[in-house]
């Protein structure tokens, strides 16, 4: 059921775009608009916009793009409803009574109830006859009572209908506890458990929702751990294990490690900064979500080889997303949790020396450099030089570089303007790269992802393109919807979905209502909306003047005549085709 729109004009009026905005990103003005790193992907320029005027948002960069309900429903994966409520409930408007009966949004509400009754459940079983030996199994790795409630782990009985037959009796159906992935379809039919015999662990996310669970094995059986799949409420790829506490906590950085028992051994030892993905490699989605909490990231993973190279590729991710980085190496080959387990009563003063001590990325990995090599040898010293500018010129900062290149030379013993010059000479190189990749990028994702929303638009360019401008010119100028209908009328629009735009921007203005980003957005799907808010972007000054939107019809209007002519032509000459078929048929 649609909002009345007397809510939407009034949640127009308080949900301001660039106050909700500013609580996830930090930006600078530029001219009337605002200009920010993108919280949708990883830059070093700045290519997100704000547009006050319009109340909408668009990033250059990844084409991310809509009003402030696309936003909030882009940035805390919620559904339309959800981010309206979610708004409404920041400035204090109460929603119209029986918005809520809309069918994705009751299941995702259901789905998060039926995680909260299973971590209930399984918590409960924990402390019941059957889950003594999982009680006992967590116990024995150190966990203490107040731990255990804290995170709220748990047990997940050996009976394939333990849960089910719970959530059923607490009113829950087949399939609101399938598409939880708490339980799947047997061959026969029935529903049966997802996870039998298991240590549970809830996630939770920042709203202090169970979104899904990891569950250990206690024997040696595999798979180790098996996690929730993705669902309506729970992209794996997007979260990050206990943020909802780590975010609570006073401290300027984030400790990253790779395991939930990490995690957890670290909060018990009072590092309640720490957190980890959910058993993949880090993402930058997942990069950017810390992002919006720390500056700074411990990385701590695991001394093996795997864990060294998921190491070295968050790395990457994490400088490309602005974020400082520090790596912890946990001696003698040990996790987190091993090696605070190890040191007894110890362990957290002797966890937290480590962290003292972690050094910053660029020494990890000239340390591992180095490794490489060996010093004694001059053709050695010359690829480990060689290799070390490499990686400092990928260095943003010009003072890290600096830096860095005068320690590099007194190891190597050579002039530090020798090193300086060539990191110089390779920063260069790699900027004109950089530069020219992002540029390409840009070009083909907008071409890619605009074809994908209106894919007549590549074979009607001229007029598509003009179609946008009028578009951007009416919700910039929505006191001319008349003169432009008497000659534009929508029938007359090319591309399907540039006339569905212009059909609703139109009618709304014609029967006095609003007709920005924000008015329309429920008519359209996130990508759709982004696409609007791109031409609001890209034709904010082209289609300033009533002149130059005369040229925009112009064009429109010829190229609507040109099709027409095309298809007479084809109907001519398919009525000779039938003609002569006729002719055939009376000859025989
Ligand atoms: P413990 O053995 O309980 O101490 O776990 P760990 O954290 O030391 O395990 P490990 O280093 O092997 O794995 C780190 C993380 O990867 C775990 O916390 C899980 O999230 C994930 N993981 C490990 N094994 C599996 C598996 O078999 N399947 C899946 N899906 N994830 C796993
Ligand atoms: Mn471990």
């Amino acid at each position: 059921m649609p909002l009345p729109d007397s809510f939407i004009q009034e949640l127009k009026m308080r949900a301001d775009i660039v106050d909700v905005v500013s609580d996830y990103v930090h930006f600078n003005r530029s001219g009337r608009n605002l200009v920010c790193l993108c919280p949708f992907h990883s830059e070093k320029t700045p290519s997100f916009r704000i547009y006050p005027e319009t109340g909408s948002f668009y990033c250059f960069g990844c084409g991310a793009g809509g009003e402030v309900i696309t936003f909030i429903r882009k940035i805390e994966n919620l559904d339309y409803i959800e981010a309206v409520k979610l708004l409404a409930d920041r400035v204090g408007l109460p929603m119209p009574e029986n918005s809520y009966d809309d069918g994705i949004a009751k299941l995702r509400t259901r789905i998060f109830e039926a995680n909260r009754e299973a971590a209930r459940f399984f918590y409960a079983q924990l402390y019941s006859e059957v889950g003594k030996s999982a009680l006992n199994y967590l116990r024995n790795r150190g966990l203490s009572e107040h731990t255990i409630k804290h995170f709220g782990l748990g047990y997940s009985p050996n009976n394939r209908y333990a849960l089910v037959d719970y959530l059923k009796s607490k009113g829950f159906n087949d399939h609101e506890i399938v598409s939880a992935n708490l339980a799947y379809q047997n061959k026969n039919g029935k529903i049966s458990d997802r996870f039998y015999d298991r240590v549970m662990f809830p996630i939770i996310d920042l709203r202090g929702n169970v979104i899904a669970f990891g569950g250990r094995i206690m024997g040696d059986a595999k798979p180790k751990y098996l996690n929730t799949s993705d669902t309506l409420v729970f992209k794996k790829s997007d979260n990050i294990f206990s943020l909802n506490f780590a975010k609570n906590s006073d401290k300027k950085h984030l400790i990253l490690a790779e395991g939930y028992m990490d995690v957890i051994a670290l909060h018990q030892a009072g590092f309640t900064e720490a957190v980890a993905t959910l058993g993949t490699a880090l993402t930058s989605e997942q990069a950017m979500l810390m992002k919006r909490y720390v500056d700074e990231l411990v990385v701590c993973y695991d001394a093996d080889e795997a864990g060294q190279k998921a190491a070295q590729r968050a790395i990457g991710l994490l400088r490309q997303a602005g974020i400082n980085i520090k790596i912890l190496t946990v001696p003698d080959g040990k996790d987190p949790d091993e090696f605070i387990k190890k040191h007894g009563e110890n362990g957290a003063a002797r966890f937290k020396q480590l962290l003292e001590n972690s050094g910053n990325d660029v020494e990890y990995r000239l340390q591992k450099i180095k490794q490489t090599c060996d010093m004694n040898s001059p053709s050695d010293r010359v690829k480990y030089l060689t290799e070390a500018a490499k990686l400092l010129a990928t260095l943003d900062s010009k003072i890290e570089q600096e830096v860095y290149a005068l320690k590099l030379s007194e190891e190597v013993n050579v002039q530090k303007e020798i090193v300086i010059q060539q990191v110089n000479k390779l920063s260069r190189r790699k900027n004109n790269e950089y530069q020219k990749r992002q540029f390409r990028e840009i070009q083909d994702n907008m071409s890619a992802r605009s074809d994908k929303i209106n894919p007549q638009k590549s074979g009607k360019l001229r007029a598509a393109k003009a179609e946008e401008a009028i578009i951007a010119y009416l919700v910039y100028n929505p006191d001319m919807v008349r003169i432009i209908t008497e000659m534009l009328p929508p029938e007359k629009i090319i591309t399907d979905f540039n006339r569905r735009v212009y059909v609703c921007i139109t009618t709304r203005l014609l029967n006095g209502l609003g007709a920005m980003p924000i008015d329309i957005a429920s008519e359209f799907s996130p990508d759709e909306n982004a696409s609007i808010a791109a031409m609001l972007a890209i034709y904010q000054r082209e289609a300033a003047t009533i002149e130059a939107a005369e040229e925009y019809i112009k064009t429109i209007l010829s190229e609507n005549d040109k099709l027409n002519m095309s298809n007479n032509e084809k109907t001519k000459q398919e009525d000779i085709l039938e003609y002569m078929k006729k002719l055939k048929e009376i000859k025989k």
